[in-house]
């Protein structure tokens, strides 16, 4: 007798035209019924246009026409894909102002989350000033449907979804007033069908004013990650995205320093071009580890100019890595 696990397995391989991810992440298998040699399989139909469907079905219904099974009947159920969204935890990165690399801070954690074996997203909250489809070297449209749009996958396979990829030209700028920013956000987590992931980092606004605060009220955030750099002349700045984080009940769960020095191969010396280090002050100020001390590191500049974040591997990626997946244990 053919099992569940066994159609299962078949759905696994089952990726979908042009997003090339299973149907299993997608999470839209419903259902699997096995009755007297006949299989019923039952999808959610979100995002999929009626030709996607079509396909769909008949490729299951090769595909699973396993050695004792009769028939294969595959249906479609219809629904939003915040019915089929099954995410572990929301992370969201803030900082107290902007231009500080909080995108590139995102960026690198959702890597190195990715790299740990973990199914990953990234939401853009960035809406008029989005940046990590740059980063990520991706300009492809996404697809879907009425019912819903699906996030585009980075080469490793990091699921991203920002204003920039809606937007016909990379350049457009989007001058947004507050409230639509604030449906876009909605949209974002209720018509993109994420599928099942274990995070979803979000990189927020910059700053502490309206356009974090909407998107905190709006994503159930489970931690956030605040980012610093030693230009934070007063730490008035990290104090207050500590108390807004606070206020709204949110979890920090650690603060990355960026830009912290620059090291210089011929001296062998790290130079505090920016002014001394406050990252472990400021942490420990907020009683949250520091994650990490990023460098300035030209190399890293050219990744990002080049789409190709996903490429960086230094030893202190490395630890941001370590002490990244020790920190998301707090999560619940
Ligand atoms: N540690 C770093 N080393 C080199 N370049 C950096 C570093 N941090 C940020 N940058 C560069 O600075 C620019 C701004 O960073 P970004 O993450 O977009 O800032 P924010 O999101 O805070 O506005 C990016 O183009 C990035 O390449
Ligand atoms: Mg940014």
């Amino acid at each position: 007798m053919v099992t569940q696990e066994q159609v299962k397995e078949k759905l696994e391989s089952v990726l979908v035209p042009s997003v090339m991810r299973s149907l299993v992440k997608m999470n839209l298998v419903r259902e699997i019924n096995i009755e007297d040699g006949k299989v019923d399989i039952t999808l959610g139909s979100a995002t999929m246009t009626p030709d996607v469907q079509e396909w769909l079905k008949k490729k299951i219904e090769e595909d699973t026409k396993l050695d004792d099974v009769d028939t294969v009947n595959v249906s479609f159920t219809d629904g939003l894909p915040k019915d089929f969204n099954e995410i572990g935890n929301v992370i969201a990165v803030m900082s107290g102002k902007g231009g500080v690399g909080k995108s590139l801070v995102a960026s690198l954690a959702a890597v190195s989350l990715q790299r740990q074996g973990y199914e990953v997203g990234i939401l853009d909250a960035d809406i008029t000033g989005p940046s990590i489809p740059r980063m990520f070297g991706i300009n492809t449209r996404p697809v879907g449907s009425e019912s819903g749009i699906l996030p585009v996958s980075s080469r490793s396979g990091v699921e991203v979804m920002s204003m920039n990829l809606l937007l016909g030209a990379e350049s457009d700028a989007v001058i947004w007033r507050g409230p639509l920013i604030g449906k876009a956000i909605t949209q974002f987590w209720e018509e993109v069908l994420w599928g099942k992931l274990d995070y979803l980092v979000v990189d927020l606004p910059p700053g502490t004013a309206d356009a974090p605060l909407t998107v905190l009220q709006t994503l159930p955030v489970s931690g956030i990650i605040i980012v610093s750099t030693p230009q934070d002349l007063t730490s008035m700045v990290v104090k207050k995205a500590v108390n807004m984080a606070r206020q709204m009940s949110k979890p920090i769960i650690g603060v990355v320093e960026n830009m912290s020095y620059l090291y210089v191969s011929e001296i062998d010396k790290k130079l505090e071009i920016f002014g001394k280090s406050r990252g472990q002050e400021m942490a420990a100020d907020a009683g949250v580890p520091l994650l990490a001390n990023l460098p300035v590191d030209p190399e890293l500049a050219k990744l990002c100019d080049e789409g190709k974040v996903e490429l960086y591997n230094t030893d202190v990626l490395a630890g941001f890595e370590d002490s990244l997946s020790q920190a998301v244990k707090v999560l619940p």
